[in-house]
């Protein structure tokens, strides 16, 4: 005896099918959404404070990034420019700006300025800034075009693969030591001779695996 008549066989089919698609759906979805900038941050601007341009002061004005991030080349991090630094020019240059009021007053009152981090790796990954600026890996091969930023934005995805793509054979990203601040440098030679030549002269050492090494970042 027939208790459903055959259309619902039919239809029970149909939404089989249905849930595969739309498990499908779902699926790459996810994949889709895990690698988007909403997961990683890369590319979206940050909001701080003050809107600082690095497209106004290194671009067009010039400055070299040492003048701000001092022990970027001695040091794991960057760092940050204290007031001062920015009321050398400021306390005469746009000294009445409304704009400028929080640097001011951060001065005043000796308060450091809170920016919000742009990268920020998860604490139980390490990273040091001197050992690649030693090893002529350029500000702008992991922060882009920082010289045309109005508001400046993660430019790279930090995520592990990310790293590990570059340690596999950094080679296709070293360029002469001289070149590491310069934005939009390109290779007189192919990439891949100048990089194998410039490694081996800073002895870089990406062999046996060695650079790939999960307590290199995970100490
Ligand atoms: C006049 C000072 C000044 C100079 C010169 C300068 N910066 Fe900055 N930089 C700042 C300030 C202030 C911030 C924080 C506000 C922001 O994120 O834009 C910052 C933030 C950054 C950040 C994001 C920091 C984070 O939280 O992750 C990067 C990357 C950066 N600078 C790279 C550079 C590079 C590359 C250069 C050279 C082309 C440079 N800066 C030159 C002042 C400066
Ligand atoms: C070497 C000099 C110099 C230093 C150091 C410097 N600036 Fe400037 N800044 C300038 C000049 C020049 C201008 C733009 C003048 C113009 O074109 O109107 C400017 C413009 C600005 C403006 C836009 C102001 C307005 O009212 O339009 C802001 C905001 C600003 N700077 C923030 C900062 C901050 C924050 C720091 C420190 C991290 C800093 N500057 C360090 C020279 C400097
Ligand atoms: C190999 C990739 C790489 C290179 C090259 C690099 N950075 Fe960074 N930078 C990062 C990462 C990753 C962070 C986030 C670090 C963290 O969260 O601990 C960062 C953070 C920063 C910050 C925020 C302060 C800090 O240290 O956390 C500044 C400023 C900065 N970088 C400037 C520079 C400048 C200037 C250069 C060129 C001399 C440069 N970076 C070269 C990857 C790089
Ligand atoms: C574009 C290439 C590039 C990228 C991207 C990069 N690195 Fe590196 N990294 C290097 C080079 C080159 C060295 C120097 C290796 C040597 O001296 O043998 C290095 C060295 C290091 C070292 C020091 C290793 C030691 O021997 O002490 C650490 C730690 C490190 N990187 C962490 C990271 C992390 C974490 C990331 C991602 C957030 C990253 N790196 C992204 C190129 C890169
Ligand atoms: C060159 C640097 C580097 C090396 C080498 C490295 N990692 Fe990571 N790892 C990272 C970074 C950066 C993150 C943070 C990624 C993020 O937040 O998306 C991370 C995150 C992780 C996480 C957290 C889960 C995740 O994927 O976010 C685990 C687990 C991990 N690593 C394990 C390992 C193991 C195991 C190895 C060795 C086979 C290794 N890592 C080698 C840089 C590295």
């Amino acid at each position: 005896m027939q208790v459903f008549p055959p259309i619902t066989n039919v239809l029970s089919k149909i939404s089989i099918v249905g849930q595969v698609v739309g498990l499908f759906i779902l699926i790459s979805g996810w994949g889709i959404l895990s690698r988007s900038s909403y997961v990683t941050q890369a590319g979206v601007v940050i909001d701080q404070p003050i809107p600082f341009s690095h497209k106004h002061h290194t671009g067009e004005l010039g400055i070299d990034c040492r003048f701000c991030h001092t022990p970027v080349e001695e040091g794991a991090s960057a760092g940050m420019p204290a007031t001062s630094t920015c009321m050398n020019c400021h306390s005469q240059i746009h000294a009445d700006s409304l704009m400028l009021e929080p640097v001011r007053a951060s001065y005043r009152e000796n308060k450091p300025l809170r920016w919000k981090r742009v990268n920020d790796l998860p604490d139980f990954v390490y990273f040091n800034h001197s050992i690649h600026v030693a090893r002529g890996v350029g500000c702008e091969t992991c922060h882009g075009r920082v010289d045309q930023m109005p508001l400046t934005w993660q430019h790279s995805t930090l995520e592990m693969k990310w790293c590990l793509e570059c340690h596999k054979d950094p080679s296709r990203f070293i360029r002469p030591r001289d070149a590491v601040f310069s934005f939009g440098w390109q290779s007189g030679e192919p990439q891949l001779l100048l990089g194998s030549h410039l490694a081996n002269e800073y002895g870089v050492q990406f062999g046996d695996n060695k650079l790939t090494n999960c307590t290199i970042c995970h100490r």
